[in-house]
């Protein structure tokens, strides 16, 4: 593996994106780190003590306790993007991914009227390195935003990515306010001078006209598996394997449970994941965007309600049994888009889901990519090429990663700007992203 070089490439150049980028989670490599294969971790350890006090748990009780339980979660104490850790995302891949998207947020920003403030709010900001991307083309862009009153949120459970996105994103000279206790547990400034904070929960950031962004996020939300069987939908549960005190399996509940409501009545897939708390987050987001305007940008691996079963574990780049040594690999299911506009409930619009490499081609990754490698030298410009091939090569994440967004229903059908004399109708600009981009 090479460790790529910082690429010196004109004023919206960034920090080095870190590796060759051919890990991400959907492809499998080594990075060298191996998986625990029948470690008894910790986390192992406290399973199973659970399971012989309570029952078998659900898929979503493991999921949930493996990658967020405070004291031994997956996500509370490492840092496992990049090439080191077990999977690459995107904006660590290309600095262009990021800046796509801050011209994006501007965009709407600008189509829905140009308002006096606006907080950017992320959920789970891995490295912070998205927004730091972003921030840089709000930066580059001071002469469209000015006089807008700018404020960044962050929406992350992990205490050490938490210190990498301070360390990404704020200016060291202003010491940060810590305060564990408050639904701010961070507060700081960032390196152009824009007010920050740090949350656990989306519902702890203050309401007001937010732009929301949340990209590989959905994904770790803990999943309800079922399974379609003679005698109905049965969840699937983990249990302690008879045979091995220390080894956990699958079993199938023998009767109804509560999250069967889950299940849609016209379902025709015999095995179904369905996440209760993304319907949750949905339906926060759709409430705000609908009551104070804004919009969301979602994006991730998933589908439209078409697939089964996509549960699965990653550790150092390669598929890992999700069962094994709990605690130590990352666990991800595949977002289904269908159940996250059903709950957007029509409180507002959605768009999507589309392909990463149409909504990239629609925002002019090409000529963003071209004004790049036209400054580079060729090993950047290398660096760049192999960049543009991961995002939107269909083989590689062009097709698996999808873009879906939550905007206010005025926003697709008019009504929030004046009339034209000559219309009967207001006509909205439209969304960039989801449709080819217009150069004015
Ligand atoms: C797969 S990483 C994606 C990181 C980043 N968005 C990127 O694309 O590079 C998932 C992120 O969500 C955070 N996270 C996981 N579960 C969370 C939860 N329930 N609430 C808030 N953040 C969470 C993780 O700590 C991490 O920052």
């Amino acid at each position: 593996m090479r460790v790529l070089a910082r690429v010196g490439v004109g004023p919206l150049c960034s920090a080095a994106r870190a590796v060759i980028p051919c890990f991400w989670r959907g492809k499998y490599f080594s990075s060298g780190r191996e998986p625990a294969e029948n470690q008894v971790t910790p986390m192992l350890r406290h399973l199973v003590y659970k399971i012989k006090a309570t029952g078998p748990i659900t898929v979503a009780e493991y999921m949930k306790e493996v990658l967020t339980n405070p004291a031994k979660g997956y996500y509370v104490y490492r840092d496992m993007l990049g090439e080191k850790g077990d999977f690459i995302t995107s904006p660590e891949i290309s600095q262009i991914f990021g800046e796509l998207l801050g011209i994006w947020f501007i965009s709407e920003w600008m189509a829905t009227g140009k308002n006096a403030a606006f907080q950017l709010v992320e959920l789970g900001p891995g490295r912070g390195t998205l927004s730091g991307d972003i921030l840089r083309v709000f930066s580059q862009l001071g002469s469209v935003l000015k006089n807008c009153d700018i404020s960044i949120h962050l929406v992350e459970v992990s205490e050490k990515l938490s210190e990498i996105q301070a360390l990404t994103l704020t200016e060291e000279k202003v010491p940060l306010e810590r305060n564990p206790g408050s639904p701010a547990y961070m507060k700081g400034v960032t390196k152009s001078g824009i007010p920050i904070s740090w949350y656990r929960d989306l519902q702890d950031v203050p309401k007001g006209y937010s732009f929301y962004l949340a990209h590989e996020f959905f994904d770790v939300l803990p999943v309800h598996k079922f399974q379609k069987t003679p005698q109905g939908w049965r969840e699937v549960f983990i249990d302690i394997d008879p045979q091995a005190s220390d080894k956990l399996r699958f079993v199938l509940a023998p009767c109804v449970t509560p999250a069967e409501v889950f299940i849609q009545s016209d379902e025709t897939r015999d095995h179904v994941e369905v996440c209760p708390e993304a319907g949750v987050i949905i339906q926060e987001l759709s409430q705000r965007i609908a009551l104070t305007g804004g919009a969301a940008l979602i994006a991730d691996y998933g589908h439209d309600g078409t697939k089964t079963d996509t549960f699965r574990g990653f550790c150092g780049h390669k598929l890992h049994d999700v069962l094994i040594a709990p605690g130590t690999a990352d666990l991800t299911a595949d977002v289904d888009f269908s159940y996250l506009r059903r709950m957007a409930e029509g409180k507002v619009a959605s768009l999507g889901p589309i392909k990463q490499q149409t909504f990239l081609k629609n925002m002019g990754i090409d000529v963003r990519l071209k004004v790049l490698a036209d400054k580079s030298d060729e090993p950047s410009r290398q660096q760049l090429l192999q960049g543009y091939d991961m995002l939107m090569n269909p083989k590689k994440m062009g097709e698996r990663f999808h873009f879906f967004a939550l905007l206010p229903h005025q926003r697709l059908h008019g009504g929030s700007h004046p009339m034209n004399a000559c219309q009967s109708k207001p006509s909205p600009s439209p969304v960039a992203g989801f449709g080819e981009l217009a150069w004015r």
